[in-house]
């Protein structure tokens, strides 16, 4: 299995690397629409970093791509948390944590950035961990949610 098949990626066309790119997979739907954008939309501009590094774009254009998935993916967390409270979700607090850390895992990396400045290191770093963990997060507990949201309105 290639390493980005293992994360449940497509290679995005043209792109002779995993590292050129990441793009969304229908596997990664969880039939909330909300969400389903939101998440899209997350990696879209995880990709647009990603090739934003391998590209050579200046510390400038870097520093803001990465700046608007920072903000973004705070901005989809608490979406997210507001319609688990809206439709009591029982793990609410659990998952909310699990949010609270990888915002402070994306702090860490935004700080180590500004530190060393490393596009490629940057590129390897969101691959492995930011898509890794954008992944199974949505396999894992996002389409708990949506299942939950789903058996709500079947109750009417
Ligand atoms: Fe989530």
């Amino acid at each position: 299995m290639t390493k980005g098949a293992e994360y449940g990626l497509k290679k995005i066309e043209g792109a002779t690397s995993w590292k050129q790119g990441v793009a969304w997979i229908p596997e990664l739907e969880t039939g909330n629409e909300e969400i389903d954008s939101q998440h899209k939309q997350l990696f879209r501009l995880t990709s647009n970093l990603i090739e934003a590094c391998v590209s050579g774009q200046s510390e400038e254009t870097l520093g803001k791509t990465l700046g608007f998935l920072v903000d973004y993916t705070v901005e989809h967390f608490r979406d997210e948390e507001a319609l688990q409270l809206k439709h009591n979700y029982p793990d609410y607090e659990k998952h909310k944590k699990l949010h609270d850390n990888f915002k402070a895992t994306v702090g860490e990396l935004v700080a180590q950035y500004k530190a060393d400045g490393s596009s490629d290191k940057l590129a390897d770093v969101v691959n492995t961990i930011v898509v890794r963990w954008l992944t199974q997060h949505i396999t894992m507990e996002d389409f708990k949610i949506a299942a939950h949201i789903r058996r709500e309105h079947k109750k009417g």
